[in-house]
């Protein structure tokens, strides 16, 4: 045989298996699995908030974070490559969107305001309705929402096996060719490390309210007192805020109810929030108890964004709680159907309280921004 015969068959060859096996374009680039591993206590304030519950199978790698915050920025998770996470969930509102509602792709609604995404490691519920208990298996929902994202996974499997940044990346952090499962643990490890620990609130809280202004410290007793009337005066006392939104993460997060309360918007759920996933009556209206840090900046509030500003929100608490609504939270009954009526100085007090609590490290931490951006 001649030599270029040789060297035709050899090639025609090559080409055949390469066709054989059009799953493994990458058969011929040598591993560099050897991921750099994170260390939790470097990720997490242990002293303030604890060690929190973390999945035991997927450790923090430098190179495994980083892949969850490209995919977590990358357009061409949805079907038209137009919009990404970080579309909805963005950086300077605490991971919210100042929009009532979501929009996804073609401008398609989603019946509910984006959640803010800060210290997820310590929640084990997520969605405003709690129907998810892990970040691994959330993200395929916004990823397949007809509104949302509106992908699907085996082209999505697709899309990250011919982009070179995801051959190379899901090789260093797993040590695998680019696929979906991968592709939701590192998506997890990035969400993970979201952590929102520096605001003024986190400096003084649980002892040093003297670092408070007086405003601030009336906030801080009205937030963290029980609701109680003077008898001369009218006026109470405390607003009871820290039985849902108390503690150092600012939110209940009783493992087995997973802060999932009734705040008193409604008597018709319009939505019907953990109800609709338990079929429970007695749970209709429940949703998650959002934490107060970076409250300022996560704005309109409420599941539905019903409340455009802060002031709203505690008009609510103070003058319009309903009451009479069936399932409404108990230690919301407890106040005997009385408004609280808090005065305009109160209230003014109260937000200069839950103010102390924007994190702008968190907001402008370089960490967590778009990497495709520099
Ligand atoms: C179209 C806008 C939109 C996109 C895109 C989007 N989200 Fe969301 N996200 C929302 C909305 C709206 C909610 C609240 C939905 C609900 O509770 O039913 C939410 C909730 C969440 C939560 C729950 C937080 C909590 O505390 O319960 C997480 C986590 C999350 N999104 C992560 C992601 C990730 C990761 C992606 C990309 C794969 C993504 N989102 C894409 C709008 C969006
Ligand atoms: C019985 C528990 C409970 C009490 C008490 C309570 N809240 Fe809430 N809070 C919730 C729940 C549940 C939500 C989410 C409700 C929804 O979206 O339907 C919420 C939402 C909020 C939000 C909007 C969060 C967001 O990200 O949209 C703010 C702000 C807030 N509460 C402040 C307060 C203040 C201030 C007080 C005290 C006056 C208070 N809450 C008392 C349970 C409670």
């Amino acid at each position: 045989m001649k030599p270029g015969w040789l060297l035709l068959g050899l090639l025609v060859l090559g080409f055949t298996s390469c066709k054989k096996d059009p799953e493994d374009p990458l058969h011929k680039i040598p591993s560099v699995y050897k991921p750099t591993p994170v260390d939790p206590t470097t990720i997490f304030p242990v002293g303030k908030f604890g060690m929190p519950v973390l999945p035991s199978d997927n450790p923090f790698s430098q190179e495994g974070i980083y892949l969850g915050r490209m995919l977590f920025y990358d357009p061409i998770l949805s079907f038209d490559s137009s919009i990404s996470c970080g579309s909805c969930h963005k950086q300077e509102y605490a991971f919210a969107e100042p929009q009532r509602l979501s929009k996804g792709i073609n401008g398609l609604q989603v019946g509910r305001n984006a959640s803010s995404l800060f210290n997820l490691a310590y929640s084990r519920k997520f969605f405003w309705d709690a129907r998810q208990n892990t970040l691994r298996e959330l993200v395929f929902e916004p990823i397949q929402e007809h509104n949302e994202m509106a992908m699907t996974l085996p082209l999505l499997a697709k899309r990250l096996a011919r982009t070179d940044r995801y051959i190379e990346y899901f090789d260093k952090a797993f040590g695998s060719k680019p696929n979906v499962f991968d592709m939701s643990k590192a998506l997890e490890q990035f969400l993970l490390t979201l952590v929102s620990k520096d605001s003024r609130f986190n400096g003084f809280f649980p002892g040093k309210f003297s670092m408070l202004s007086d405003d601030e410290k009336r906030g801080a007793l009205l937030f963290n007192g029980l609701v109680n009337f003077d008898v001369v005066t009218g006026l109470t006392t405390g607003a009871d805020c820290f039985h849902c939104h108390g503690g150092a993460l600012a939110q209940q997060n009783n493992p087995d109810m997973g802060g999932i309360a009734n705040n008193g918007l409604d008597g018709n759920f319009a939505d019907k929030g953990y109800g609709a996933i338990t079929g429970n009556p007695a749970d209709r209206g429940l949703f998650k108890t959002p934490s107060l840090f970076n409250i300022a900046v996560t704005g309109p509030y409420m599941h539905d964004g019903r409340f455009a500003t802060l002031d709203e929100v505690i008009d609510h608490y103070s003058d319009n709680v309903n009451y009479l609504s069936p399932t409404i939270s108990p230690m919301m009954a407890a106040h005997g159907n009385r408004q609280l009526k808090l005065t305009a100085e109160q209230k003014a007090s109260l937000k200069a309280f839950l103010m102390t609590m924007t994190d702008s490290a968190f907001l402008t931490n370089p960490a967590y921004s778009n990497p495709f951006k520099k």
